[in-house]
């Protein structure tokens, strides 16, 4: 328990690095990457010039002409998609380690911490190729991934001090790319992942909504044709212009949206809170069922003590109210870590770096024999990786085929095959199940008169726990930034960071300057 450790929260829109630092004096936060945006703009006439961060963030009208922007790296991770610049492909892993290398090298520049591991906070509902990809991206970037974990996990961890008094509690972390719930229950010092669920809904899906609309209304007085078809200048503008009046319309009840050029036209509308409510209740109401769903999962929902609210989205005044209407009757505390709430899932991901803390299995893994007995290939509470070897099975009969069955504790069936065998009673039928650290659960099998025929099955969600000791004396004593990070962005401006990297006067500034 001493050492150096580094979060690292991925986000679809912004990223942020957490260090932990603890020696005999406790354990000391350092935020070395606060919210920088998940951007990148590579040159498109092959001079390797990149940009990275709020450089691209603030200069992206500007930068369009001569540049390809690249945003939302995680959401084309383990699609296969690639980008063709200047006529040649670049894979999505190829992209991610560009912008992973570009945030080692800022934090090298800004704090002069080299990153060379790290625990990563990733999506509930993250593939197993995601993750291997992601993987793979970071070794290129040379980052080691020591292990993933649900945002909404780490978030819970990293916002500890304002839930310690609840048991049970659901995190709603709506980002901009994904809303990622966890439900979470606290026994004793270990934390168990009762349930979580994902969906990509998120922050840029409101901000199209509201486009779309502000669109349609110029295009039926000035003919243009479908938002798609705008030129990528004109799109990306108007979004921008869309998510500062989303952003304004969780403080205040009117915002304007004024547009000096969208399709060559200048234009001028103010929006109301109640008119943005409405436009967004369908999305508003998608998360809040994702999380009733999560909560019947985890089969908790009348002992459930407080909802823990994250990420950017969940500033959002109509899910706010939908939550407390529905949710404070029935006692059900909803929280907002308001203090470094941008943070959070980095600062759980450092502690989790940091401690003792694995994956278990929640659920054996065991086959289903003629008896109807269950012989376990893995139990409730193997460490994950784990293996179970080869485990020998002989036919009860002479057949052709043999069915196997693979199942749960309750028999409750994982998957199920039909080996072809040659029907001798001296064959025998292997059977190996394996979780990897990408909590793939896999079984493989083959009989043994035909061990090229080997059968692969990878058994489509397996319940874990985070198994993750919770002791107050590892509370945070100190919780500092990196003092580079947390200055204004602005040229010699030394004031302090109000949103985006920018102080309040250069935040309002910048925003001008960009209408
Ligand atoms: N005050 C606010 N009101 C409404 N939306 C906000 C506010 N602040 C930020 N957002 C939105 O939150 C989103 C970014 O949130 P966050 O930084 O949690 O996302 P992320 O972690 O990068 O994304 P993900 O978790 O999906 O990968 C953006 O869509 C942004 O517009
Ligand atoms: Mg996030």
């Amino acid at each position: 328990m001493s050492g150096i450790h580094f979060g690292i929260d991925f986000g679809n829109t912004n990223t942020s690095v957490v260090q932990l630092t603890t020696d005999a004096k406790g354990t000391k936060y350092t935020v070395l990457a606060d919210s920088v945006p998940s951007l990148l703009a590579i040159r498109r006439n092959d001079s390797g010039d990149v940009l990275f961060g709020r450089q691209v963030k603030f200069r992206r009208q500007q930068l369009t002409e001569e540049y390809e922007i690249i945003s939302s790296f995680k959401s084309l991770l383990g699609t296969g998609a690639t980008k063709r610049i200047d006529g040649k492909e670049i894979s999505a892993i190829e992209l991610t380690a560009r912008l992973l290398h570009e945030l080692k090298d800022h934090i090298r520049q800004q704090t002069g911490m080299d990153i060379d591991n790290a625990t990563f906070s990733i999506p509930v509902d993250f593939t197993s190729r995601q993750r291997r990809e992601l993987r793979e991206a970071a070794g290129i970037a040379g980052i080691t991934v020591n292990s993933f974990v649900s945002e909404s996990t780490a978030a819970y961890v990293g916002c500890l001090d304002d839930i310690r008094h609840y048991s049970k509690v659901a995190v709603f972390d709506w980002g901009g790319g994904t809303l990622d719930i966890s439900v979470l229950e606290k026994v004793g010092t270990e934390l168990k992942e009762l349930a979580k669920r994902g969906q990509n809904l998120g922050g840029d899906d409101i901000d199209r909504i509201l486009a779309n609309k502000i669109h349609v209304g110029l295009a039926e007085k000035h003919g243009f044709g479908s938002f798609d078809s705008m030129p990528a200048r004109d799109r990306d503008y108007l979004l921008e212009r869309c998510e500062i009046a989303k952003i304004e319309l969780s403080e205040e009840d009117l915002t304007r949206l004024n547009l000096v050029s969208y399709g060559g036209v200048s234009s001028n509308k103010s929006l109301s809170i109640n008119e943005f409510r409405d436009l967004i209740i369908p999305e508003v109401k998608r998360a809040a069922q994702l999380l009733e769903e999560t909560l019947n999962l985890a089969g908790c929902y009348a002992q459930l003590d407080a909802i823990l609210m994250v990420g950017g989205s969940s500033n959002i005044r109509a899910i706010r109210q939908l939550f407390e209407m529905s949710f404070e009757p029935r006692n059900i505390h909803v929280v907002y870590s308001e203090k470094d709430v941008q943070v959070a899932a980095a600062k759980g991901a450092a502690w989790l770096d940091s401690v003792p803390s694995a994956y278990r299995l929640q659920q054996t893994i065991g086959v289903l024999m003629s008896d109807q007995v269950i012989h376990p290939l893995l139990d409730v509470g193997e460490t994950v990786p784990c293996d179970s070897g080869e485990v020998r099975f002989s036919l009860i009969e002479e057949s052709t085929s043999a069915n196997i069955i693979i199942v749960d504790k309750n028999g409750r069936r994982l998957c199920v095959d039909t080996l072809p065998v040659k029907g001798f009673l001296t064959e025998a039928i292997n059977i190996r199940a394996t979780v990897d650290e990408d909590l793939n659960a896999v079984i493989q099998m083959y009989s043994t008169h035909r061990p090229e025929d080997v059968r692969r099955q990878v058994l489509p969600s397996i319940e874990l726990s985070y198994d993750l000791e919770v002791k107050p004396e590892i509370k945070p004593m100190n919780f500092v930034r990196s003092k580079r990070d947390n200055i204004c962005s602005y040229r010699d401006c030394n004031g302090m960071v109000y949103r985006d990297g920018y102080c309040r006067y250069h935040f309002r500034y910048e925003k001008a300057a960009s209408k």
